[in-house]
C-alpha cells in the first residue's frame, strides 16, 4: 500500500541552477534570519521529533558537523548511516534504498560522487533530498557564502566575485547563486577547466533575468581587478586523486597569494570553501589575513542548511 506520503511530491535542494530565483534569494534572507533568532533565543524545536539521514559517500566535516548539529539545535535528530553497510546500488537498487529511507525519516542528505546518483535518491524518495554535495553541484556551499556577503556588504546585487581555480562543482554553485542573485561572476582558469558548456548556458539565462553578469579569463589578475571578493578551492577535488600531478602543474600560476591581491581593491575580501590545501591554491598569509572571512563562511554553513532543513521539512 502506497503510504500517504509517497503520494505527495516533496521538494528536493539537488543544485543551485535550475532552482527558481526567488527561491534561492529567499533561502540566503532565511539563513540570515535564522542565525540572527538562534543568536537572540537559541535552539528551537521546530524540528521536533523529526530526522535527517545523513548519507555520505565521501569525507567531510563542516558539512557532516553542521547538518546534525542543525537537527539537533532544532529539536530533531539526525541518523549517520555508513556507505559501506548500505552499500546503495549493489546491496540494494537506489529505488528501494529510498522508499525504504522515506519510511522513517524526514529528510535526506546526500553527497555523493555522481549528481546522477542525488537525482535518481529523489526520484524515488518521498521526502526531501538534500544534494551536500556531488561532482557538480555544492548548493549548501553556495548559500552559506550568499549569506555571507550578505552580512559583509548588505547586498548581494551587484556584487563582484573572482573564482580563482578550477570550473568545479563550488564553482558551479557560486556561478549559479551569481545568476540568480544579480551578481558579477568571474572565473580565471587554466585552458581544459572550465566550466560546462550546458551549465555555462543556464548561468547566463540566469544573468539575463537578474542583471548579473558571467566572464571567464585566463588571467587571474584580470580576474581580481575590481573584486569584492576573492574565491578558491582546492585544486585536486574529493575523486580526482589520480589527477593531482597534472593538476598541480595546471594550475600552479593560479594561487591566491600576496602578490596577486596587488591586483585587487584594497578592502578586496577572500574566502574558501575549505579544507584548505596551504602553499597549493591558498598561501598561509593569505589564510591568516584579515581579509580572509572563510570561518565565517564555515559558520554559516549551520544556519543556511538550518533554513534549508525547515524550509524542506516543515513543507512535508
Ligand atoms: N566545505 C565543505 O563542504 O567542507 P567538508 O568537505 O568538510 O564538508
Ligand atoms: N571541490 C572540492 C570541495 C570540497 C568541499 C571537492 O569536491 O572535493
Amino acid at each position: 500500500m502506497e503510504s500517504k506520503r509517497e503520494s505527495k511530491k516533496p521538494r528536493h535542494l539537488l543544485n543551485l541552477v535550475d532552482e527558481r530565483s526567488d527561491r534561492v534569494v529567499e533561502l540566503v534572507a532565511a539563513a540570515a534570519r535564522v542565525k540572527a533568532e538562534f543568536q537572540k533565543s537559541g535552539p528551537s524545536d521546530l524540528l521536533k521529533g523529526r530526522t535527517a539521514a545523513l548519507f555520505f559517500e565521501k569525507p567531510s566535516l563542516r558539512t557532516r558537523v553542521t547538518f546534525e548539529v542543525a537537527m539537533i539545535q532544532t529539536g530533531g535528530a539526525a541518523v549517520v548511516l555508513d556507505p559501506a553497510s548500505v552499500s546503495l546500488g549493489k546491496r540494494e537498487s537506489v529505488q528501494d534504498a529510498a522508499r525504504s529511507l522515506s519510511r522513517w525519516v524526514d529528510c535526506i542528505v546526500a553527497r555523493t560522487f555522481s549528481q546522477n546518483l542525488v537525482e535518481e535518491l529523489a526520484l524515488y524518495a518521498s521526502v526531501p533530498v538534500i544534494n551536500a554535495l556531488t561532482d557538480v553541484e555544492h548548493p549548501c556551499q553556495a548559500l552559506a557564502f550568499g549569506e555571507m556577503l550578505l552580512e559583509k556588504r548588505g547586498d548581494l546585487k551587484g556584487a563582484r566575485v573572482a573564482f580563482i581555480g578550477d570550473g568545479n562543482n563550488v564553482a558551479n554553485s557560486l556561478a549559479a547563486l551569481a545568476g540568480h542573485c544579480g551578481m558579477h561572476f568571474t572565473l580565471a582558469c587554466p585552458e581544459g577547466f572550465e566550466q560546462p558548456s550546458a551549465f555555462l548556458a543556464k548561468v547566463t539565462d540566469l544573468c539575463r533575468a537578474s542583471g548579473g553578469s558571467y566572464r571567464q579569463v585566463r588571467d587571474p589578475r584580470e580576474a581580481v581587478h575590481g573584486a569584492d571578493v576573492i574565491y578558491t578551492d582546492v585544486w585536486i577535488s574529493m575523486g580526482e586523486e589520480n589527477q593531482a600531478a597534472q593538476k598541480r602543474k595546471s594550475f600552479s600560476a593560479y594561487q591566491v597569494n600576496t602578490q596577486l591581491l596587488t591586483a585587487a581593491p584594497s578592502e578586496c575580501l577572500v574566502t574558501h570553501c575549505l579544507p584548505a590545501h596551504l602553499g597549493e591554491e591558498i598561501t598561509a598569509e593569505v589564510m591568516e589575513s584579515p581579509r580572509c572571512v572563510c570561518f565565517d563562511e564555515a559558520e554559516n554553513r549551520l544556519h543556511a542548511q538550518k533554513a534549508v532543513l525547515l524550509d524542506l521539512i516543515r513543507s512535508l
